[in-house]
């Protein structure tokens, strides 16, 4: 009996390289732009996520990997990462500080989703979250912070897209003239789109039925029922975006697929690989109200999940596993000890090196030296054992020099050098 992979899950094995490189770049520029990491856990109570992701979402209703543990507690593995992060906000009472705190987070999240390309039910977010600061510069700055990390790893076909949903007060007024518009047209919707307009009418915007798209066409946009505070909050976060010509669409349908949302939400899209199917690789936005619905202060919040697997997929380059720099290769059993001993000399001395541990041909050997994309082959035999010397081969060049033992973290390090 093979055991195979839960459905939806992937090992990370062969291109463990690249997700190494997405993960330092990610850590490398938060620590430039002031964000400090949080590790939060991958079980939450699941009461957790419908009162902030909210109960009527997809996320909530249908994705959720939902459970009761062995003392009856109802518990979920985390769909997303805001929720659990504005939880510890609360909990360790982080607020009590009054400082804007600006936190980033990298790990898995679950959704029992169909798996497709880009679609897993294990994937991995890289995100930010910032609390209480409510500039719209900060809007800018995590939106910035955003495209600065798909430049950094060669990522250069993402665009923004945004929208205001303004705050609670013109989200009411707005979301009364969508539903009186639908209402027109009630006998046209399907029986998904009619429960949506019940319980969660924004949510309607995000139909894929062809004809509600084509309703969406006349119907009745936010950006016209923003009130005066969110519009001008609104026009901020433009013009900060336009002073770091930060290209943007304004997208008047964009609603996102959680509730916590109010004034700026964003996501950046761009195609996935082969197919080309163009998708959102992140999203996010503001949340002020949802650190008080949580139990806590009335502090704002912002912020954005970016899905790795999806930046992957878009990624034409790739970041090749570098290799190590030394092969060692003894001989014979009687220099055994002497190459293991050099082995850790090297080490010691940040060479990165490895030795051949069976004895097998040198013609073997050397082979897995190329395998490992080593740079030198070390060989040693009874010869260099007695003249406490070793043969380096320049496994690119072919070019084999005797060095003496002690000469030899000084001519690797120059082989080093000159090669850069
Ligand atoms: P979200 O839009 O649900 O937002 O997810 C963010 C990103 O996670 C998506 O754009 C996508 O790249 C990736 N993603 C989502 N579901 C899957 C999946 N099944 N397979 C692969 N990738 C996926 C949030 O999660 C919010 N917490 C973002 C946020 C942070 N808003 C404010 N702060």
């Amino acid at each position: 009996m093979v055991y195979k992979l839960v459905k939806g899950t992937s090992d990370i094995i062969f291109n463990i390289e690249n997700w190494r490189y997405l993960e330092e770049k990610a850590k490398e520029l938060c620590s430039i732009y002031g964000y400090k990491e949080i590790r939060t856990p991958i079980i939450e109570t699941a009461e957790l996520y419908r009162r902030s992701v909210g109960q009527y979402t997809d996320i909530v209703s249908k994705e959720m990997y939902a459970f009761f543990d062995k003392a009856e507690r109802f518990i979920a593995l985390r769909p997303e990462g805001t929720a659990g992060v504005v939880r510890a906000y609360i909990e360790n009472k982080i607020y009590s500080g009054n400082r804007i705190t600006k936190w980033y987070y990298i790990g898995p999240m679950f959704r029992y989703e169909r798996p497709q390309a880009g679609r897993s039910r294990q994937f991995h977010q890289f995100g930010v979250e910032v609390f209480n600061c409510s500039d719209p510069m900060l809007d800018a700055e995590i939106i910035a912070l955003g495209m600065k990390y798909f430049d950094s790893i060669g990522l250069y076909d993402v665009k923004v897209e945004l929208n205001s949903l303004g705050d609670v007060e013109s989200r009411k007024k707005y979301i009364a003239a969508l539903v009186s518009y639908f209402e027109k047209y009630e006998k046209s919707l399907n029986e998904d789109d009619r429960r949506r307009l019940q319980i969660n009418p924004l949510r309607v915007l995000d139909s894929k039925d062809r004809k509600v798209k084509e309703l969406l066409a006349t119907a009745p946009k936010i950006t016209s029922y923003l009130n005066e505070k969110s519009q001008t909050y609104f026009l901020k976060v433009l013009a900060y975006l336009d002073a770091l010509d930060i290209s943007y669409e304004v997208n008047p349908y964009l609603v996102r697929g959680l509730d916590y949302y109010q004034d700026t939400v964003f996501e950046f899209v761009a195609s996935l690989g082969s197919n080309n199917k163009v998708c959102a690789i992140g999203g996010g936005g503001r949340y002020d109200k949802l650190v008080l619905q949580l139990g806590g202060p009335d502090v704002a919040g912002v912020g954005f999940g970016i899905g790795l697997e999806r930046v992957l997929l878009s990624l034409t380059r790739s970041f090749l596993d570098k290799g190590i720099t030394c092969y060692i290769i003894p001989l014979e059993e009687k220099v055994r000890l002497f190459c293991f001993k050099l082995l850790f000399l090297l080490r010691e001395n940040n060479i990165r090196t490895d030795i051949a541990f069976e004895n097998k041909k040198l013609k073997n050997n050397l082979k897995t030296a190329l395998n490992l994309k080593a740079k030198f082959a070390l060989i040693i035999g009874e010869e260099e054992l007695r003249e406490d010397a070793v043969q380096v081969k320049d496994l690119k060049t072919k070019i084999q020099e005797k060095v003496a033992r002690t000469k030899l973290v000084s001519f690797l390090r120059v082989g080093l050098i000159n090669e850069k």
